[in-house]
């Protein structure tokens, strides 16, 4: 059993007591990165800002203390937006070198497309990142898309569609001139900077096969394909030809789930955290991914972020509930920095529900991402209350759902020349986790 003293981000915290990996040397992950300043974690898309009291919230509880809060804000974002990242980032990309993550080293990529894309932001005079967008469906019109147009530094270059109707609706919503049916001639047409390419795996896969081999950056909805193959294969792809990608988990970057967090943090490692995902859908699941692979993923996703570290062990149970697939998921998974996470996730339950908890030394904090939050502290059974919009400071379902900050991060990652947190490299591990649940119920005869 390993036991960590400090505080991860501090000097000499538990992440500097982590473990070397046998093979390679390297220290293991404790999920956390050293802080920016003041002993408060930051994670490379955001900064930190104080977002006002919580008197208010405590006052209408019949309180009378009033302390400050503090909310992430993405960088980019009105309140923080950053420069282009000349030397590391793109400038560098374009330029022949390589588009490594923190720490890695890469081959040069090639000056191509690359070059290319850098002539075309010259000849239009723009300090902007150039997008590729293929599909303009449901996802991408919901929360991908209006995303990158509040964002100033980025230009959707051109869209693509099968579907001539969704193509024109959509293109012209966003403005956007160039318009194509065929993928690969938009992408040789306008040489983007990176590709969005939202839609399920089943029509997908070939789509992202091909961009990672024309060493595109590339952003992707979940599931990271139908099967740990697929995901291995993109995972693979990614890594040989230098991209910067990302699935687009974005629970790990709700607003207020992330400030609940960082509180906990405050106090110490994560003791244990919880993910329920419940639906009330009780019909066979004919999707061509599973249940698992579907949505059981988000709630894996979200387990593995809010604990931090690599998982070690996983016992789990599943259930066929009154229909011939999998239904019902429940796991316990411990990780190398000690943490242990449950998982409950339930299609034949009486409504939605997505909620998370999570436990620090004398501190806890529970929520559901769309709707409130909680931190109790020091035995305190109160507790004090927080809304996910007005942390997020919008009524906007992609900005206090977290798609805003999922594509906030992956676009100042394709500037900066660095991998984000959901990359294929990361997200393949939550597509690992899946397939050792639905291994564990085979062998146990589900
Ligand atoms: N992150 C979340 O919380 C969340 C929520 C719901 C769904 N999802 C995921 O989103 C995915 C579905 O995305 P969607 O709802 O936007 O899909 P969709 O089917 O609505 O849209 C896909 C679009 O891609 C187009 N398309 C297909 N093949 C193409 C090709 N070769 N070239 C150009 N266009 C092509 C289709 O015509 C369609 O318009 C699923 O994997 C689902 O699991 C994620």
């Amino acid at each position: 059993m390993l036991k960590w003293r400090g505080r991860p981000w501090e000097e000499g915290g538990f992440g500097s007591k982590l473990p070397k990996h046998r093979d390679t040397g390297k220290r293991r992950s404790a999920g956390m990165r050293p802080s920016a300043s003041g002993g408060r974690p930051t994670f490379p898309p955001y900064r930190w800002e104080e977002g006002g009291t919580l008197g208010a919230f405590r006052e209408r509880r019949g309180q009378r203390s009033r302390h400050s809060y503090w909310v992430q804000i993405p960088l980019g974002s009105a309140r923080g937006r950053p420069r282009f990242a000349r030397n590391g980032g793109l400038g560098a990309g374009v330029g022949g070198e390589g588009v490594a993550g923190e720490g890695e080293k890469r081959e040069p990529r090639c000056e191509g497309r690359r070059g290319r894309a850098r002539e075309a932001r010259e000849e239009e005079g723009m300090d902007k990142v150039r997008l590729g967008m293929i599909g303009a469906g449901s996802m991408a019109n919901h929360v991908h898309y209006p995303s990158l147009a509040s964002f100033a530094d980025v230009q959707m270059a051109a869209i693509c569609d099968l579907d001539a109707g969704r193509l024109k609706a959509t293109a012209d919503k966003y403005g956007i001139e160039k318009r194509y049916s065929d993928y690969r001639r938009m992408v040789e047409e306008i040489a983007p900077d990176a590709v969005y390419a939202i839609g399920p795996p089943y029509v997908m896969y070939d789509v992202w096969v091909w961009c990672l081999q024309q060493k595109l950056n590339l952003y992707i909805e979940k599931p990271m394909g139908i099967t740990l193959h697929q995901a291995r294969m993109l995972a693979h792809l990614a890594e040989e030809n230098g991209c910067i990608t990302q699935v687009s988990f974005q629970r790990r970057t709700c607003p207020m789930v992330t400030m609940l967090r960082e509180e906990c943090l405050k106090r110490g490692p994560i003791v244990h955290a919880v993910c329920e995902f419940y639906k009330c859908a009780r019909e066979a699941y004919l999707s061509a991914p599973s249940h698992m692979m579907d949505d059981g993923v988000h709630a894996l996703d979200t387990l593995r972020w809010m604990c931090g570290g690599e998982v070690v062990e996983v016992q789990s149970l599943t259930k066929q509930v009154e229909v011939p697939d999998i239904n019902f998921i429940s796991a316990i998974v411990r990780f190398d920095n000690d943490a242990v996470g449950v998982v409950l996730s339930s299609w034949t339950s009486g409504r939605r529900v997505f909620r998370v908890e999570m436990h620090a030394p004398g501190i806890c904090a529970e929520g559901e991402h769309e709707g409130k939050g909680y931190l109790y502290a020091d035995g305190d059974t109160k507790g004090t209350e927080y809304d996910t919009r007005e942390v997020a400071g919008s009524e906007e379902f992609h900005v206090f759902a977290g798609f805003e900050g999922k594509n906030r991060e992956f676009i100042d990652c394709v500037k900066a020349g660095r991998q984000p947190g959901s990359s294929f490299s990361d997200a393949v591990k939550t597509m690992e986790l899946a397939e050792r649940i639905l291994a564990q119920a085979l062998l146990g005869g589900e």
